[in-house]
């Protein structure tokens, strides 16, 4: 793009964030100034774990309710793409999908669907053949979502590619559009781009925040919720019962949809009070209550469901046990299926993990968990 254009189109970007409504077409690439034959990026990116959850979206994966998530470290997708320009350029797209070192022709659907959502956004990605290979940090069948982390490192390795294009777009640019690129795959997934707690999601007290991608969470927090560790009791590594999608369309119709939107409304502004003023024993209870509630909507859908397996619930039981005898910090919070994520402050992180050994290890499967920790989002690893 020529500099006069570059000018009026980073003005335009200025005054849209000022007034803090960026609209799609904001993301929408212009037509690169360099030309990019062949190359490759790598960047990592983590999965994420809700405090206050997102479930029920409209049409395009825009969510129903504010949701704000801690940003995990050890669970992460590792993704290279390399790209080399098509010898006759048409409108297919062409990719080949490697996973963990094998060719995943299984996999083809879901990223075609990702391009199709994505290439107004992106059209340079019908201009090339890819080869798209990934590995994650956690095993494959271990009932953790690979979807957060899978599809933001394959929304920054395009977005490094765009930057390839247009070496002048800005830093906050790049990151908002691979959020935006990688709620378009999967809505938690945006995420998992960049900062340590992460809010998706329009909120009146939440500067800058939107419907269309993660925004940081930038307030000063207290020392307490800093380096926040989860360690993931694996429960049930099975394939999940009822996938997202399903899930999420369940909340069309649901008696108590409206209701549950608005406190999830509600609760970002609770959690955000919280956070700033370091209200522990407010945070077990908000974070408990919405990883129950979570579950509630499942459990009262058409049809329903429970997600929770027995050792989840002596898993919880555990918990509650453990926090009122020690006077502990810990708390759990759940996803959409059976697994556990235990999260307490790093000054328990020792008599924390003797216990996971000692009485949770036996409730999960072959007894497996997973320690993590807040980290802050993608790194690229291009080269290293
Ligand atoms: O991003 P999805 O469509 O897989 O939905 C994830 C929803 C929950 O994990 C249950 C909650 C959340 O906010 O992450």
């Amino acid at each position: 793009m020529c500099e006069v254009h570059r000018s009026v189109f980073t003005e335009m970007a200025y005054i849209c964030q000022k007034f803090q409504d960026l609209t799609t077409n904001d993301f929408i690439a212009v037509s690169s100034s360099n030309i990019v034959d062949k190359g490759s990026t790598t960047w990592r990116t983590p999965s994420n774990i809700a405090l206050v959850k997102y479930w029920g979206k409209r049409d395009p994966q825009l969510p129903e309710n504010p949701s704000i998530s801690f940003t995990l470290n050890n669970c992460h997708t590792i993704t290279s793409l390399s790209f080399e320009k098509k010898s006759k350029i048409d409108k297919s797209f062409s990719f080949k999908i490697i996973f963990e070192g094998e060719e995943k022709p299984s996999f083809q659907p879901k990223i075609l669907l990702f391009f199709e959502r994505i290439v107004t956004y992106v059209p340079f990605i019908r201009d090339y053949d890819f080869v798209i290979s990934s590995e994650n940090s956690f095993p494959h069948s271990s009932g953790i979502a690979s979807s957060a982390s899978g599809m933001s490192a394959i929304s920054m390795c395009l977005m490094q590619l765009e930057k390839m294009l247009n070496p002048t777009i800005s830093e906050t640019y790049f990151y908002q559009k691979a959020s935006f690129l990688a709620r378009l795959g999967s809505g938690s997934a945006c995420r998992s781009v960049k900062g340590e707690l992460v809010v998706w999601g329009e909120h009146k007290e939440i500067k800058g925040s939107s419907d269309l991608f993660g925004v940081p969470f930038t307030s000063e927090i207290a020392e307490i919720f800093k380096n926040y560790q989860d360690t993931v009791l694996l429960v049930d590594k099975g394939e999940k019962q009822v996938s997202s999608t399903v899930g999420h369309d369940l909340m069309y119709g649901h008696p108590f949809a409206k209701c549950r939107f608005e406190q999830a409304y509600k609760n970002i502004s609770k959690m955000k009070s919280i956070l700033e003023k370091g209200a522990i024993s407010d945070f077990i209870t908000l974070v408990e209550k919405e990883a129950l509630t979570l579950h509630a909507m499942m459990m009262t859908s058409q049809p329903y469901f429970i997600l929770m397996k027995p050792k989840t619930l002596e898993i919880i039981q555990k918990i509650w046990d453990y926090r009122e005898v020690k006077d502990s910090n810990i708390c759990f919070t759940l996803d959409a299926g059976a697994n556990v994520h235990l999260l307490y402050p790093k000054n328990e992180k020792q008599a924390v993990q003797i216990f996971i050994e000692e009485e949770l290890a036996v409730f999960c499967q072959n007894r497996h968990y997973i320690h993590d920790e807040v980290g802050s989002g993608a790194i690229e690893l291009t080269g290293l």
